[in-house]
Order: structure tokens, then sequence, then C-alpha cells
């Protein structure tokens, strides 16, 4: 059984959905959208003079529609600290009962741990059952950052769903004139930090999200990049419009033939029992093998009553 999905009994978030907080046409699409979760923004999609309206906004938002009648989660990603607004944001929101908070710019787990200290009093103020608000910091957007993506898996953060990571902003905070090599893939610098995201999760038990997929009418190109980034290992992805919503459930869901060669694996093994080496179709499967076939299952599983 997969940790990713077992962790904290969350339930896996194949996609996420950003809605600028301040868009009520916007928010008015949550219900037909089609995501695992959406994040209802108050940091970088809503201008300066609007974050009072999109604060108000999205407060009411959470209000309308309880846990239970939702259908799908919401999250809402707050301002970071260093902008002087994410208490107020939190105050705000916090009645509306959050399913997470989307944490950006983190530096790394003790910011976490800070916001998580935070939700304990808003659970407490408004009678949401304490633990219930999950976190998904997004772990790579400042310079100090990358240092401390090792630091989660022993940072003993219970409110940790799982972790992300984003080019943009790290490229703006190192001076950066673009984050993309001479051909048009991520320069080293944004790849080794999206690899230490995704195996920081992984250390820590948590789901691993990839970053947005900018080109929103290339569909091709998206379904290929899913497919590509969970081959090796991502969980999700974040979207940022509802056109990519459907490529994106479908490449993290397993597909029936590897549903199927999955099964076959572990069938093999359960007919030669004590094995740590089985032949499948003149090839040898040993107990990695193994591992990832209870994986596949297990996330075949919890997409289907998902
Ligand atoms: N959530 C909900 N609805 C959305 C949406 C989103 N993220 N993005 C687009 N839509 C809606 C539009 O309102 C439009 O509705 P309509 O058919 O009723 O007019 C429809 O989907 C088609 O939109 P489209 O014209 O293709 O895109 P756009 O030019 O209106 O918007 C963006 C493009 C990028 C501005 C928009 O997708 C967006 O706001 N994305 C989220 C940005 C964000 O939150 N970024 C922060 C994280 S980096
Ligand atoms: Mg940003």
């Amino acid at each position: 059984m997969s940790a990713a999905i077992q962790s904290g009994g969350d339930l896996p978030l194949r996609s996420m959905l950003f809605i600028p907080g301040d868009s009520e046409k916007k928010l008015a699409k949550v219900a037909e959208c089609g995501a695992d979760a959406v994040i209802l923004d108050l940091e970088d999609a809503v201008a300066p003079e609007n974050k009072a309206k999109a604060r108000a906004l999205v407060a009411d938002f959470l209000k309308q529609t309880p846990r239970g009648k939702r259908p799908t989660q919401y999250w809402v990603r707050v301002n970071p600290f260093d902008t002087g607004l994410t208490l107020d944001d939190l105050a705000a929101i916090g009645p509306g009962a959050p399913d997470g908070i989307f944490q950006p710019k983190t530096d790394g787990p003790e910011d976490v741990r800070r916001l998580s200290h935070y939700l304990d009093m808003i659970e407490a103020a408004n009678g949401i059952e304490p633990g219930s608000i999950r976190i998904l910091p997004v772990a790579t957007e400042t310079p100090k950052a990358p240092f401390t993506l090792g630091d989660f898996a022993s940072a003993g953060l219970e409110r940790l769903s799982g972790l992300t990571w984003g080019a943009e902003d790290l490229s703006t905070a190192v001076g950066a004139s673009t984050n993309l090599d001479e051909t048009g893939q991520w320069a080293f610098t944004y790849k080794m930090v999206r690899s230490l995201c995704l195996v920081a999760a992984h250390a820590s038990g948590v789901q691993a999200l990839d970053t947005l997929y900018v080109n929103f009418r290339d569909d091709e190109g998206l379904r290929a990049s899913c497919r590509a980034a969970r081959a090796e290992g991502f969980t999700g992805r974040i979207a940022i419009h509802p056109a990519q919503v459907a490529g994106i459930n479908e490449s993290f869901t397993p597909s029936k033939e590897e549903i199927d060669h999955a099964q076959r694996i572990l069938d093999a093994f359960a007919a030669n029992p004590g094995a740590g080496t089985v032949g499948l179709d003149g090839k040898m499967i040993d107990i990695p093998h193994k591992k990832q076939a209870e994986r596949v299952l297990a996330q075949a599983q919890a997409f289907a009553t998902s």
C-alpha cells in the first residue's frame, strides 16, 4: 500500500485547480470543474487592490457549502508570512472550514509548523475537528527552501498532505531572466528542485504534486508531460484552467493495462509463495516490482472510491 495514498487518511489529489479568489464568475465553475480539489487563491492571482474583496468572497464561498456537502475539496492559498496578510486571511476564511491551506513561498518545515499552530487555534475557535485542515506547501519558491526539503521527513508535521514545487517565484528570487534552458526545458536549477521536491515528498510519506503546465490550450502536451511526471513518481498536478483537469486526472489514474499488469505480477508471486524473484513473460520480476504493483493497485482503488 502506498504511503503517499495512506498519508493522514488524505484523499488522493490528482488535480488541484486554481481559482482566482476575486472572480465570482470563476468561483461559480467550482461544482462542475471535476478537479479533486480547488485552490481558492488569495495570493498572486489577486491584485493588491482586490485582496480584501477576494478574502470576503472566498470566506463566503466556503460558508455556503459546508464540509460533507462539497463537490470537491476546498483549499485556500493564503498570502505568505512576509506580506503581513496571513493572519487576516486565516481569520476571515477559518469559520468556513477550508479542507486545506495551500501555503506559498515556504522556507521549509518550520513555516508549515507555524501555520499549523495558527490552524490549531482556528479549529478550536470555530468548532472544527482538530487537525482536519490539511497543509500543502509550495516547497521550492524561496532560495532557502531547497536546503530544507530533506527536513520534512523528520519534522513530524501531522497536517502535511503533500509537497509541490514552483519555478516562477524562485527564478524571480534569484534574479534569473529565465527558468528555461536553450531547448525550452526547465534549466538545471529547476530540474534540481523539482527532483528534490519529489524525493522529499516520498521521504515524508506524502503526495508529490508537479507544478502547473502553463500552456493551457495544449492538451496533448499537458498529457505527455503528466505521463512523464507520473512515471517519475509524481502523484498529481496543479491545474490553472478547467480544460486541464480531465487530462491531469486521466494521466494520474492507473490505466487498465497497468492495473492488469500489476495484478499479474501479484498473481505470479502468489503462485510462488516465499519466492523473492519470479519470471513473467520471459522477464525477471523481483520485490521492487511487487511493491510497485501494490502501489498501482492501491492508487486504482483510491481513485475508484474518491
Ligand atoms: N477556474 C474556473 N473557471 C475558469 C478558470 C479557472 N481557473 N479559468 C478559466 N475559467 C473559465 C472562464 O471564466 C471562462 O468562462 P466562460 O466560458 O463562462 O466565459 C471559461 O473558463 C473559459 O476560459 P478561457 O477564456 O479559456 O480563459 P480566460 O482567458 O478567461 O482565463 C486564465 C485564462 C489563465 C486567466 C484563467 O484560466 C485563470 O484565471 N487561471 C487561474 C490563474 C491562477 O489562479 N493563477 C494562480 C496560480 S499560478
Ligand atoms: Mg507564485
